[in-house]
């Protein structure tokens, strides 16, 4: 058998794990199969890369449903992911083997993808905060509260989903903007965490009988900007909330993911954003793509110097993968969830 920068080149096996069954309503284990298989031969185009770190997002809990901006998951299918992956081959004038990059991969120890899906990284920070901070989540907080909210000093931001990977970073830029940021998260211990540590101005408990009156007494002067990372109910309390000319950052529909199908749409929605001349906008974090690389070096030097803080959940080993997607459902996860498969190579712990 061949070996390829220290590691045997395929064929060989590794450990995936894949959609076993179709889920309908809340996630269990038994929606999940962990396998080992051959690894695929790679093609002229394709980079094989061994991963280090793979994300577990809300995102796999919607594609395992229907499709999104992603085709639909079918039985067998890998759950996918961001990765963070060291190159072990690449085809000629692409990353050298050994090089750390970024990629759109799957819950897998290796993974053949084609080179469009990978990504240099920029040997700066921590390497798991390439998938956080300086990954798509921190990016789209980034370009969530700056580009599309155009958050100004003085308003009042809320946002639900405040204590997870893209919600803890978009309450601390909206604060850094120099509004006041209001957190709503699932749990009080959560809560705490966002006014003591993230300095949140106040927040509201969703799980809460008294949520609705919890919320508009943290925000007495309305609110201007609703981040919202769930959808649901949540968005249902905070559109009574909405100043005139309020934004409504659309970032993702949680709520939704873990149901068989959408709920009603939010009563009385048309009539608030023409009442009041409310924003309500969608977006990708891939629509910024050209202005990563500016956002990557803001959010790292906010990050050095202390204005912002990065939470972080990382687990150990693939096979806990499954068990942290269901728990980050329930609201058991604080900050960015990540699952490491390998150790940082040596130079990463160096790095700032
Ligand atoms: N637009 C884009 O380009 C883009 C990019 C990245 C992510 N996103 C979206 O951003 C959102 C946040 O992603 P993330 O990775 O940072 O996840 P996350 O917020 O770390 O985790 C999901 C959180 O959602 C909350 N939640 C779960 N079920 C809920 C329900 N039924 N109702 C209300 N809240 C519920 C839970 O927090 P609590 O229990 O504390 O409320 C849970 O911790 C997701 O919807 C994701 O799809 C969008």
């Amino acid at each position: 058998m061949d070996r390829i920068n220290g590691v045997s080149s395929p064929p060989f096996k590794h450990r995936q794990i894949v959609m076993a069954e179709r889920p309908s309503g809340v996630l269990t284990p038994q929606h999940f199969r962990s396998e080992v298989v051959a690894v695929p031969p790679r093609s002229s185009d394709e980079v094989l890369l061994r991963n280090i770190f793979v994300s577990v997002a809300p995102h796999a809990r919607a594609v395992m449903q229907g499709p999104t901006y992603r085709p639909q998951l079918s039985p067998g299918e890998v759950i996918p992911s961001s990765v963070i992956a060291e190159v072990v081959a690449a085809p000629p004038g692409g990353p050298e083997p050994g090089s750390i990059v970024g990629g759109v991969a799957g819950w897998q120890e290796y993974s053949v993808v084609p080179l469009s899906d990978i990504w240099p990284l920029e040997r700066v920070g921590k390497l798991s905060h390439h998938l956080g901070l300086l990954g798509r989540n921190g990016l789209t907080a980034y370009f969530g509260i700056r580009q599309v909210a155009q958050v100004r000093a003085g308003e009042t931001v809320v946002v639900s989903g405040a204590a997870g990977g893209v919600g803890h970073l978009a309450g601390q830029l909206a604060r850094i903007a120099g509004a006041r940021a209001i957190g709503i998260s699932g749990a009080e211990e959560k809560n705490e965490i966002l006014r003591q540590q993230l300095g949140y101005s106040a927040t509201a408990s969703r799980r809460s009988p008294s949520f609705a009156e919890g919320l508009r007494a943290a925000c007495p002067d309305g609110v201007d900007v609703y981040f919202d990372n769930v959808g649901g109910p949540v968005l249902d309390a905070v559109l009574p909330l909405l100043n005139k000319y309020g934004r409504i950052v659309c970032c993702g529909v949680t709520a939704q993911y873990d149901a068989d199908r959408p709920p009603p749409g939010p009563s009385g929605l048309a009539v608030q954003l023409i009442a009041k001349s409310l924003l309500m906008r969608g977006f990708l974090v891939a629509d910024y793509l050209s202005q990563w690389p500016t956002a990557q070096r803001d959010l790292f030097a906010l990050q050095e110097n202390g204005d912002l803080t990065v939470l972080e959940d990382v687990r150990d080993g693939l096979d806990t993968a499954p068990d942290a997607l269901i728990a980050m459902m329930a609201g058991g996860n604080v900050g960015q969830l990540a699952i490491r498969l390998a150790p940082d190579p040596p130079e990463w712990l160096t790095a700032r």
